[in-house]
């Protein structure tokens, strides 16, 4: 049976000031197309899994607000951490959940941040990979072409000769590499056979517990131990007393660049993190000038590539900026550079 888990926990600090502590970028109709990112996200996978098998784990705070935006998916299914302890303990929990109620679970790991723009070609990549689980015990990542040295993504290096006999578009994984440094991204991008990490994982619970087991097994033992309670009126309670005490690390870091059977399915299908307002940028469509506009109410003169969004149709008029970000949420306003972006972060501390 299939399983969709969505990541939904994460803060987006670098989208502020539309993302905030109280209602992070997933939670928003970033793209102004009348869907939040989480919905989108959602959305992308029907067809794939039905509504009973859709796993969301967020944090506590944003129980209330992944009900509201996917109110078909049953609420048990909406694990809540008690406090923020990265990808890990996150994946290590609804894995031991799900186990519980599934041993034989196929599943799909996403994070609810992304961007897809063709939806038809994603959906047979991903049901490529989950018939290619579904008959090996297998770790399956998603590989795209990069096009720049990005220090933000993990990096794949592929064995392009050894394609798996029974999907050719899966090659073996020689080394996975969260987050390198400048100089050895620059490297790796002159390669043919690096690719990036699109942060969606397939694998059977099984596979994915036993690589916890072996690589992390800290905070396997947590789950694997409270596994009775699992799905019983007790978990939250004991959720809530002992999440605190997992590792507060990433599944790449953990699990990725340590496992030994891992495939890559190298794919296109207009993939983008939207993770930063340059992202957004460039995801969006842009005027001659370059300029990307989303809201009601934006005025433009003598600006050049600049990032634009405003909310609640607030009136705006930009004059003679280039390379900028304009943005305003909730009576925050941002105006900031876009190539100093990465430093939003401190600045709305
Ligand atoms: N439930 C939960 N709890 N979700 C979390 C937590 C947490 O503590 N921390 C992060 N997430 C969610 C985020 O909301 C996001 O949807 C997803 O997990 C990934 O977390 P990020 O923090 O955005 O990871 P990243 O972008 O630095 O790196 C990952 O994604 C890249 C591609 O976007 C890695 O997998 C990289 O290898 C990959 O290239
Ligand atoms: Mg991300």
């Amino acid at each position: 049976n299939n399983h969709l888990v969505i990541m939904a926990g994460g803060v987006g600090s670098r989208f502020w000031p539309m993302s905030t502590e109280e209602r992070p970028k997933q939670f928003i109709d970033v793209l102004g197309v009348g869907r939040t990112l989480l919905q989108m996200t959602r959305d992308r996978f029907k067809g794939i899994c039905p509504a009973e098998n859709v796993w969301v784990v967020t944090n506590k705070r944003y129980a209330s607000l992944v009900k509201e935006q996917l109110p078909d998916i049953p609420e048990s299914n909406i694990l809540q951490e008690p406090c923020r302890r990265n990808t890990a303990p996150c994946i290590a929990y609804v894995s031991w959940r799900i186990k519980v109620q599934d041993p034989m679970a196929n599943i799909v790991v996403t994070p609810s941040d992304h961007v897809v723009t063709d939806v038809v070609e994603f959906q047979r990549v991903v049901g490529q990979c989950l018939k290619f689980t579904q008959e090996t015990d297998a770790i399956v990542t998603l590989g795209m072409k990069p096009n720049r040295p990005e220090t933000g993504y993990g990096y794949i290096q592929a064995d392009l000769s050894t394609n798996s006999l029974r999907n050719k578009e899966l090659f073996r994984v020689d080394q996975f590499r969260e987050k390198p440094d400048l100089a050895t991204a620059k490297q790796y991008i002159q390669e043919n056979n690096y690719f990036w990490n699109a942060g969606i994982f397939i694998w059977r619970v099984e596979t994915i517990v036993n690589a916890l087991r072996m690589y992390a097994p800290r905070i396997n033992r947590i789950f694997e131990r409270l596994q009775d309670k699992l799905g019983t009126p007790e978990e939250q309670q004991i959720i809530d007393d002992i999440y605190g005490d997992c590792d507060n690390i990433s599944i790449d870091y953990a699990v990725m660049e340590k496992a030994e059977e891992i495939f890559v399915c190298p794919a296109d299908f207009g993939w983008s993190d939207l993770g930063t307002w340059g992202a957004l940028r460039l995801q969006s469509e842009r005027d001659v000038y370059g300029n990307a506009l989303i809201g009601e109410n934006i005025k433009m003169f003598d600006s050049h590539n600049c990032m634009v969004h405003v909310t609640q149709g607030v009136k705006t008029v930009v004059q003679g900026l280039d390379g900028y970000i304009v943005a305003e949420h909730d009576g925050k306003l941002l105006i900031c550079k876009l190539s100093e972006e990465q430093r939003i972060k401190q600045f709305s501390e």
